[in-house]
């Protein structure tokens, strides 16, 4: 049955789960994963390969005769890995660079939008030599506050949400004046703030159809009570319970179907995981922002709950088979908390020795992701050092055991948020 000799690309706690369930597969023979981490390493063979040289990854795959590629993070996606693969005859799990797009440009993403009649926020668009136009709109505008978003990939740093024209202006400097927003704000977009509640939907995608995977919600800013700096996440929960049966359909009719006939009437059909980043309004679900991936550390919570073989339905997707599947998850709540460096989003020290994950229990999943093996300890090596995934009949179960378990693990200014899982809890 094992028939499949599978790379995964990238090293964080997403690719922890990915190996985690990929291992799980009936139909996996060898699992590589480069770089990995030490918590890949017992699901897989880790490999050092430098996947910003395609030609290099194309040579592994025809040495070890890999079937598929998975690629967990957005950028090699958005510079065109899948492409280049593909141009030399091996599958891909994940977009191509212009189907990527929706991720990788947001002045694309906005104006796919509109075009076919998708509901996101109402939005201009500026090019970075037109800075002074940009400054004009906004010093006219009369609501707020008001969204910045730079238009290329900015690792989470590129979305400023301002409450007067004063702060915008401030903002508008730094894209021109910081080194790495620099290029990633060409081009801007300014958009309408959108009043809701935010939620992740996961949706597997093979070009022609779409199926619902799962949900959650995100822990977005470093600090208890979505406070502080914005982070790559701190923490997530799954079942979203704002996003019920009535909500799911809205989302499948006016988002999913739209966009993905829309992705193959502009010759960019869609395949892999397309993450819907939403904000569920009072008038119903709108994008925020559409990401190319599965999200981190969303995609913890996500797959524990997923029934099916993973590595089926990516097979299933790349040979556009995916209307056979029927897509399964179980019935518990899943809560993933972060646990992070001190100082970070910042600077933070790295080298600190981990221990006590061998004291964690059965209720509770750990992925690793900012780890590292120093002379045959465990220590941090990242911001996100790790996540924490307990589940449960109920949310507040999985909350409990989640961070029954966070205290179990310990290394020197481990920092985690308190109040994972909370706001759901509002809402059952
Ligand atoms: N957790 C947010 C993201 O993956 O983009």
């Amino acid at each position: 049955m094992a028939t499949h000799n599978v790379l995964l690309i990238g090293g964080g706690g997403r690719e922890h789960a990915l190996a985690w369930k990929l291992s799980q597969s009936e139909l996996l023979k060898t699992l590589f994963i480069a770089p990995g981490n030490p918590g890949t390493s017992q699901f897989g063979k880790n490999i050092s390969l430098d996947i910003s040289d395609a030609d290099r990854v194309v040579l592994f795959c025809r040495n070890k005769k890999v079937d598929l590629v998975v690629i967990g993070p957005e950028k090699p996606l958005v510079e065109g890995l899948a492409d280049h693969l593909e141009s030399h005859g091996i599958s891909v799990f994940g977009p191509r660079k212009e189907a990527a797009k929706l991720e990788g440009s947001k002045m694309f993403a906005k104006k796919f939008m509109k075009k076919y009649e998708i509901p996101t926020a109402s939005f201009k668009t500026f090019s970075s030599d037109k800075f002074d136009e940009a400054l004009n709109y906004i010093e006219k505008r009369d609501r707020w506050p008001v969204v910045l978003k730079a238009d290329g990939l900015a690792a989470g740093k590129g979305v400023f949400i301002c409450e007067s024209a004063e702060e915008a202006g401030q903002r508008l400097k730094q894209y021109r004046e910081n080194d790495m927003l620099k290029e990633a704000s060409d081009r801007l977009v300014i958009e309408d703030f959108m009043k809701g509640e935010e939620a992740s939907v996961f949706v597997m995608c093979d070009g022609h159809s779409a199926k619902i995977l799962h949900h959650a919600q995100d822990h977005k800013r470093i600090g208890d009570g979505d406070t502080g700096l914005n982070t790559g996440g701190m923490g997530a929960y799954s079942p979203a319970p704002i996003v019920d049966d009535h909500m799911l359909d809205r989302i499948e009719r006016e988002i999913i179907a739209p966009t993905i006939t829309g992705m193959q009437l502009e010759e960019a059909p869609y395949k892999g995981i397309l993450y819907l980043g939403l904000m569920i309004t009072p008038k119903g679900p709108k994008v925020v922002e559409y990401n190319c991936r599965f999200g981190d550390p969303e995609c913890q919570v996500i797959l524990p709950s997923l029934k099916n073989d993973l590595l089926d339905l990516m097979v299933a997707s790349e040979e556009q088979r995916l209307d056979e599947k029927e897509i399964q998850v179980d019935e518990l709540f899943r809560c993933c908390v972060v646990l992070a460096s001190e100082g970070y989003p910042g600077s933070y020290q790295k080298g600190k020795r981990i221990s006590g994950i061998e004291n964690t229990d059965s209720n509770a999943l750990i992925f690793q992701a900012g780890t590292a093996l120093e002379h045959g300890e465990l220590v941090t090596s990242g911001g996100r050092v790790m996540g924490v995934v307990g589940s449960g009949g109920t949310l507040q179960q999985a909350i409990d055991h989640a961070y029954d378990n966070v205290d179990k693990i310990s290394f020197e200014g481990a920092y985690w948020r308190k109040d994972i899982g909370k706001k759901g809890l509002l809402h059952l």
